[in-house]
């Protein structure tokens, strides 16, 4: 461990304040380097939904490896078109363009809904407060949280905040120069606060009425985490271009965007590109995962398994005072306290059961979509152990 961290320390740019070093995964189990085992409640971030080293997965990769891994969207390749119908079944209908990560998908989001306005002047976006959106540049500037943007200024322009669930503010803000507005389903980063139904309905019909883009972030939400295949689809209406990430390659980089049919043509060639994006293990790898959801139920699983840690939860908090809510969908689920996190998350890592805060009074559980209901009591029987009943 000493090792790891010194090599880090003189060789790792400090951007992230790890505490211990895993070097195996397997289903909702991770191991450290002196074999300690941890429950994995963190699914690296909303990313392993499937579960690590799940046989499927590897079976899939290895597979692809030894064929062909890469050559460029300057050809063909099968995983990649088979990819895209998967997507466009399981959303809106439309096309695909593939990145690598999470920030690059919403890149090219935000490029689509600009090329769409630009022959009529319009590109400002408008994004919500308290949103996150990603760190390079442009979505660090979409982002609507100050400590994102801090020391970066003078951001790039084009976007504007409203606060999350009030339609009056991003009526407030539409212009002539506004383009689209956009949202998480579920504001992860921001607290695991889910999008209300009046205000997605509301910005639906208010895009409809200016004719604006509705985009959706489904990043941290999509790929079966929050219950349905899209957090989006917990309500009656629909986006038209949304962007993933994360879990759709349960590890294996790969990101990217779909548009309605009306909108999958606004992108056409040389307007946008990628050498990496979609390439064909990272696509055969992401096929493997839609294939395990699909196979082990695994959407289905996620509203079964989230209903029951809840519960669970709110039965330990019922005699606290200290936590006031567990708020989220699915497998997306926060614990919020009213003073800072920080302390439980540390104590709850000693104990063996991996989270993520989300802000700085929200503990994420965000366990892969197929955990065991004993691993669940395991891990409450955890939670329990830490929280001291204060009533
Ligand atoms: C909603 C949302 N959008 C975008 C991102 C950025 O994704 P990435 O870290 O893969 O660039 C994240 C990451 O946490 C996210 O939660």
């Amino acid at each position: 461990m000493e090792k790891i961290k010194e090599l880090y320390s003189n060789y790792v740019m400090p951007t992230y304040a790890p505490e211990i070093a895993l070097v195996e995964g397997k289903g909702s189990y991770v191991w450290d380097k002196d074999g300690k085992e941890y429950l994995d409640f963190t699914s690296g971030i909303a990313v392993t939904n499937i579960g690590h080293s799940h046989p499927v997965y590897i079976e899939a990769i290895q597979k692809q490896l030894s064929k062909l891994v890469h050559v460029s969207n300057l050809f063909y390749t099968e995983p990649q078109a088979q990819l895209a119908r998967e997507i466009s079944e399981i959303s809106l209908g439309g096309k695909c363009f593939f990145a690598n990560s999470g920030a690059e998908a919403n890149e090219g989001m935000i490029k689509l809904a600009r090329l769409w306005g630009h022959d009529k002047g319009r590109y400002e976006i408008i994004t919500m407060k308290n949103s996150f959106h990603g760190r390079t540049l442009a979505t660090a500037s979409a982002t609507g949280q100050d400590k994102i943007q801090k020391g970066f200024e003078p951001m790039p322009t084009g976007f504007v905040y409203a606060e999350f669930n009030n339609l009056e503010s991003v009526k407030e803000l539409i212009n002539e120069k506004t383009v689209a507005v956009m949202f998480e389903a579920i504001q992860g980063e921001g607290g695991v606060l889910p999008v209300t139904p009046e205000f997605v309905e509301g910005v639906r019909a208010l895009c409809d009425e200016k004719n604006l883009l509705m985009l959706c972030d489904e990043v941290q939400c999509g790929i079966g985490r929050t219950g349905k295949w899209f957090g989006y689809q917990h309500y009656s209406v629909e986006p038209d271009v949304i962007s993933f990430a994360k879990a759709l390659g349960n590890g294996y980089p790969i990101g990217g965007i779909t548009a309605s049919p009306k909108y999958s043509d606004v992108l056409q060639v040389g307007k946008h590109a990628t050498t990496f994006g979609g390439t064909p293990l990272a696509c055969s790898a992401a096929l493997a995962v839609l294939k395990v959801c699909k196979d082990e139920g695994l959407v289905d699983k996620a509203v079964e398994s989230g209903k029951y840690f809840t519960d669970g939860l709110l039965e330990i908090i019922e005699n606290n005072d200290e936590f006031t809510t567990v708020r989220g969908k699915g497998l997306l689920l926060g614990l919020v306290c009213k003073n800072e996190v920080k302390p439980y998350f540390q104590k709850l890592t000693e104990k063996g059961l991996l989270t993520v805060p989300a802000g700085p009074n929200v503990l994420r559980f965000i366990p892969p979509l197929n955990v065991s209901k004993a691993d669940m009591d395991k891990a409450l029987d955890i939670v329990q152990a830490c929280v001291a009943r204060s009533k």
